[in-house]
């Protein structure tokens, strides 16, 4: 990234993340759900959301299409959009994470570069990046077709869309893999949440 402010210096707190965590007795991470539109990644960032609030977890969702509403409403789907879309909330997660939340992340984030450099990012602050992969093939998509793109994508009235007119870089090493055509969403949130055990996230 290029840096046009000069002459910045990062200001420390006397507030660490360990006074963080302790205060909400779990640490901050981000779950990052990556998968094709209609795969079903909000439905299931939704469910965990709900579960991990049950279990008073102080959680927040990022999502597509909500922060493309404000945040992100000046970016398109370009491909240098959507690698700047996926920038600003990889560093909106980071913070988010740093303050202690859970961030459940669902965009489709179709570039493996782009997610690798979120993840570098967690890495570099310490933070825990969990990759979701939401698994269902382009044909099951497409048949859910929930919000009808994929029929105006393939009537050519959408251009650049993922699966059709622009490319889908599916990761190769997820933390998780969800296949949400042959799993429960039930079985899906409880893969989530054991994962989140087992990195010590939540007790
Ligand atoms: S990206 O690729 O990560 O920057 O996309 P994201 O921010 O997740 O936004 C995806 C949602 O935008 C709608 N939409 C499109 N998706 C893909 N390609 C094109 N051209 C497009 N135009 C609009 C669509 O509703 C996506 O929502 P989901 O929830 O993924 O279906």
């Amino acid at each position: 990234t290029e840096h046009k402010a000069t002459n910045v210096t990062f200001h420390h707190g006397s507030v660490t993340r360990d006074d963080r965590a302790a205060l909400l007795r779990h640490k901050g991470a981000t779950l990052w759900f990556t998968g094709l539109s209609g795969s079903g990644k909000s439905t299931v960032a939704v469910a965990v959301e709900a579960e991990l609030t049950r279990r008073r977890r102080l959680c927040y969702r990022l999502d597509g299409d909500n922060i493309r509403m404000g945040l992100n409403a000046n970016l398109g789907f370009s491909e240098e959009d959507r690698v700047e879309n996926i920038r600003r909330i990889g560093e909106v997660a980071r913070l988010f994470a740093d303050a202690g939340l859970i961030v459940l992340s669902s965009f489709i984030s179709p570039f493996r570069a782009d997610r690798d450099r979120v993840r570098q990012l967690h890495d570099e602050h310490g933070l825990p990046f969990i990759e979701v992969y939401i698994d269902v093939s382009l044909k099951t998509a497409e048949a859910r077709d929930p919000k009808g793109l994929y029929k105006k994508a393939r009537a050519g009235a959408i251009k650049d869309f993922t699966g059709i007119s622009s490319p889908y870089e599916p990761p190769e090493q997820p933390e998780l893999t969800l296949t949400t055509d042959t799993m429960s969403l039930e079985d899906e949130t409880a893969a989530v949440i054991a994962a989140l055990e087992a990195q010590g996230i939540i007790p």
